[in-house]
C-alpha cells in the first residue's frame, strides 16, 4: 500500500480530537527506508554523471558538518547581541563572524545572512526598497531574468511593477542606449540588475549616470555569479554603482542552500531597512545550520575562491568553443561565448531544448532546458543552458570540457548509440568524485553519511 494511502479520516474528511492517524506494523519503517534509499541511488547517481546545472553546487566537507549539527535545532530571532530568545551564544559567535567574513569576501559595510535563499534575499530587498505601486527596472523572463522579478513571482507578492529594459540579443545583454531612453521616459524607483541565464555583465557603469539622473537605486541580483564575483572574475557590482546586492550562496559560490544581503552605504536608514527586511519582513528563524556552513564556505571561498572561479569560466570557455568546433550553435561566438560559468546552446536543429535535455540525461549529462532570445513559445525552450561550478568543482579542467563536447557531438550529431556515450560519461567521471578548492580537500563528494549504520525495522 502506498504510505498516503494510509491516511484514516472520519466519514466528514475531518479528524476528530483523540483521533490518530494509525498504520500498519512496519510500514511507517517501510517509508524511512523507501526514503533514505532514494536518496542513496540519487546520491549514486550523481557520483557518477556529469552535472552540469548552472545553478549547483558541492559543499564542501567542513560545510557540510555543519549542516547536521545542533544549530539546526534552533531559533536566534533578531541580530547578535539582541535576540528574542536565550541560548544564542554561540549562534551570535557564528553570526558575527559569517558577517564579517562575508563583509571582507564582497569588501562592503553591510551583509545580512539571515535570507534563507536567493529568492528570499530578493523579497527581503523588496521590503526594503520599494512600497506596493512602485515602478522596478528589470530584465525580462525570456532575455534570462528570474522568477523573482516576475508578477506571478517575488514582484508581484509586493505589488511593484517592472519596467523592462531593452536587450541586445547579439551581445546578450541589456541595450544600454535603448535602456537610458526607457529609464528617462519612465523613471523607475529601484533598478534590478542580474540574470538565471547570465552570460555578460550587465552595463552598471554605463547606466549609472542615468539612474543618478533619475534618482534611482541600483540593486543587483548575485544569485547566479556570487562566487565569480567573490574570486575577482566577474564584474563587482557594489563598486560600480549598485547600492545592494542579493545572492544565493550555493550556485558559483559553492556555499549551502541560503541567502544573503550585502550593501555598501552609508545610509542608516536603508541599512535599517535592509535589517528589517530580513527580519521580521521574510524570515523568523534564519536556518543557522546553513548560516553556520556559509561562514566555513565564505572563509573557504577566501582561501581558495580566486582559483576556483578562474577555472570555473575558464571551462565554460573551454566547453563552449569544444561544441561550437562540433557544429553547435553556442551563442554569443563573436565575444567568446562567455565570461561567467554559463553557456547557452541553441538545440532546436537536434531536437529541441526539451528533447535534447531528456536524450542527455538518459546517458548521464544533467542539464536543462532553456528558452533563448527569439524563441517562439515559452513552452518550447529552444536552447539548453550548460554550467560549469560543480564539474570544476570536483576537479575538471578544459581537456576534460573536450571530453564532454564528444560526447554531446557522438549522441546528438553523429548516432553514437546511447549505452555506449552512457560509459563514456562514467568512465570520464570515475576520476572526479572528490572535492576541490576547499579544506580537506580530496574527501568524497557524493557520499552518503549513514550515522545510525542500518535501516528500522
Ligand atoms: C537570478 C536569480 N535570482 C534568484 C534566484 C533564486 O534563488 P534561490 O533558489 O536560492 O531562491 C535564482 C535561482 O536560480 C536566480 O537565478
Amino acid at each position: 500500500m502506498a504510505v498516503e494511502e494510509g491516511a484514516r479520516t472520519s466519514s466528514s474528511g475531518s479528524r476528530g480530537v483523540g483521533e490518530s492517524v494509525s498504520a500498519a506494523p512496519g510500514e511507517m519503517a517501510a517509508a524511512v527506508v523507501r526514503v533514505r534509499d532514494a536518496v542513496k541511488r540519487h546520491s549514486n547517481r550523481f557520483e557518477h554523471a556529469i552535472p552540469l546545472i548552472a545553478s549547483e553546487n558541492l559543499l564542501s566537507p567542513y560545510a557540510k558538518e555543519l549542516m547536521i549539527s545542533d544549530f539546526h535545532s534552533r531559533y536566534a530571532e533578531g541580530l547578535p547581541g539582541e535576540r528574542y530568545y536565550e541560548g544564542n551564544e554561540q549562534v551570535d559567535e557564528v553570526e558575527e563572524v559569517c558577517l564579517a567574513l562575508a563583509k571582507r569576501l564582497f569588501r562592503c559595510s553591510f551583509a545580512d545572512v539571515r535570507p534563507t535563499s536567493g529568492t528570499v534575499a530578493n523579497m527581503a530587498v523588496l521590503k526594503a526598497l520599494t512600497e506596493p505601486g512602485d515602478l522596478v527596472g528589470t530584465s525580462r523572463l525570456a532575455d534570462g531574468a528570474h522568477i523573482s522579478s516576475a508578477s506571478f513571482g517575488a514582484f508581484g507578492l509586493r505589488g511593484v511593477k517592472p519596467v523592462y529594459y531593452a536587450w541586445d540579443a547579439e551581445r546578450m545583454t541589456i541595450d544600454v542606449g535603448r535602456t537610458r531612453e526607457i529609464l528617462r521616459a519612465v523613471r523607475p524607483k529601484v533598478c534590478l540588475f542580474g540574470l538565471s541565464l547570465f552570460l555578460f555583465p550587465m552595463p552598471i557603469e554605463e547606466l549609472r549616470p542615468t539612474l543618478d539622473e533619475i534618482g534611482a537605486r541600483g540593486w543587483y541580483d548575485a544569485a547566479h555569479v556570487l562566487g565569480l564575483i567573490g574570486g575577482g572574475e566577474f564584474q563587482d557590482p557594489l563598486h560600480e554603482g549598485c547600492t545592494v546586492m542579493s545572492a544565493s550562496t550555493h550556485k558559483t559560490l559553492p556555499g549551502p542552500q541560503h541567502g544573503v544581503v550585502l550593501a555598501s552605504t552609508e545610509d542608516t536608514e536603508v541599512v535599517r531597512r535592509l535589517q528589517g527586511g530580513a527580519f521580521p519582513g521574510v524570515t523568523s528563524n534564519h536556518h543557522l545550520h546553513a548560516m553556520a556552513a556559509l561562514a566555513v564556505s565564505l572563509a573557504e571561498h577566501i582561501e581558495f575562491g580566486r582559483d576556483y572561479a578562474r577555472q570555473t569560466v575558464a571551462n565554460a570557455r573551454a566547453l563552449a568553443q569544444a561544441l561550437h568546433d562540433r557544429g553547435f550553435d553556442v551563442l554569443a561566438p563573436n565575444l567568446g561565448f562567455t565570461r561567467s560559468h554559463t553557456i547557452a546552446v541553441r538545440v532546436e536543429k537536434e531536437g529541441g531544448g526539451e528533447a535534447v535535455a531528456k536524450r542527455l540525461a538518459d546517458v548521464g549529462i544533467i542539464s536543462n532546458k532553456n528558452l533563448l532570445p527569439g524563441d517562439k513559445s515559452p513552452k518550447h525552450p529552444g536552447g539548453l543552458r550548460l554550467g560549469t561550478p560543480e564539474v570544476t568543482r570536483v576537479g575538471m579542467r578544459e581537456k576534460e570540457m573536450e571530453r564532454i563536447a564528444e560526447l554531446f557531438d557522438g549522441l546528438l550529431h553523429r548516432g553514437t548509440p546511447a549505452p555506449d556515450v552512457a560509459r563514456g560519461a562514467a568512465d570520464l567521471k570515475r576520476d572526479f568524485t572528490t572535492l576541490q578548492y576547499c579544506f580537506a580537500a580530496g574527501e568524497a563528494a557524493y557520499r552518503y553519511y549513514d550515522l545510525v549504520g542500518r535501516d528500522p525495522t
